[in-house]
């Protein structure tokens, strides 16, 4: 069989797992001049920067699954694969724990300033001890809000009790009203929610400003559930101490107004990051594929 790959991934995955079927490997992001690559693909293995809209389908005719290298799947057309006939499948459980211990990285990395700390020692300007430099918040006592209570959201709330935080969760199928409870309690906000039309824009100016003041925001799930105007405006005023982010609302371009503030820490996002997580996702992607073809039955479909 033929599989179409949208970036080189982690190895040994493809030259190991795929051995048995011809491979290509795009360069990311599926520019129009690779997509005579898989004209006759009859699998794709998208990452999440690969776009797998019904017009790629449609220029990939004989697909008969899109086995994607990640646990959310808002870039690819699940309706359109669904009337195609198209399995997808996802990576979900291999990333838990990397993308909880970056999303606590980050919570740790603004309570205590971390890269305004760094900037300093690293610029030649710091020049001693002071009682009163950088400070700033503990962990301990405060309330860490999860949005989100799924396989991710839990393994960040067992990081918050592990620091003294109390933690509390919020399922995306909460009604509005807990949903304003949620937030008037929350500290620190961790968001771990897929990116969906009911999740799209879900944190702007007024659920800002329902957080405790001084609160911190930190995303590691998909840009596009927050406002980022909202959250720069929030952040401006005061009313937010400070977030972190490893997900934009239009990636990967970032807003201008975040990249200048000094109570934001951004990164790349870098969720599932490791060598091992990295490795780990690539092999399941691949596998999906292999079983696929062998008749065997998926071990994650994507409803
Ligand atoms: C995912 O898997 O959805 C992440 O965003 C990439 O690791």
């Amino acid at each position: 069989m033929k599989v179409f790959v949208g970036q080189p991934l982690v190895e040994p995955s493809t030259t190991d797992l795929l051995a048995g079927h011809t491979v290509f490997t795009g360069a990311g992001n599926l520019p129009r001049s690779e997509w005579p690559l898989f004209a006759d693909a009859d699998a794709l293995l998208p990452t999440p920067r690969e776009r797998v809209t019904a017009e790629v389908l449609a220029a990939a005719p004989r697909v008969r699954i899109v086995a994607s290298h990640s646990v959310g799947v808002d870039h690819v057309d699940l309706a359109a694969c669904r009337t195609r006939g198209i399995l997808v499948t996802n990576t979900p459980d291999v990333l838990t724990d990397a993308t909880a211990d970056l999303a606590f990285a980050l919570i740790l990395a603004v309570a205590r300033r971390l890269h305004e700390g760094e900037a300093l020692a690293r610029s030649g300007a710091w020049d001693g001890w002071k009682p009163r430099e950088l400070l700033g918040v503990s962990l301990q006592g405060r309330t860490l809000g999860i949005y989100g209570y799924g396989r991710i959201g839990k393994a960040v709330a067992k990081r918050g009790e592990a620091f003294g935080m109390d933690v509390v969760g919020f399922d995306r199928d909460g009604t509005e009203e807990e949903f304003r409870a949620f937030l008037s309690k929350v500290d620190v906000l961790s968001i771990h929610a897929p990116l969906t039309e009911e999740t799209r824009g879900r944190f702007g100016e007024r659920e800002f400003l329902r957080m405790k003041k001084g609160g911190i925001v930190v995303n590691t799930a998909r840009g596009p559930l927050i406002d980022e105007q909202a959250l720069v405006a929030a952040l401006h005023s005061k009313h937010l101490l400070g977030a972190g982010l490893d997900v934009y609302q239009q990636e990967p371009a970032i807003h201008p107004g975040l990249v200048g503030l000094p109570n934001v820490v951004l990164l790349p996002h870098l969720g599932s990051a490791t060598t091992e997580t990295r490795l780990a996702m690539a092999r399941l992607a691949c596998t999906e594929i292999v079983r696929f073809f062998a008749g065997e039955p998926p071990l994650n479909p994507v409803p």
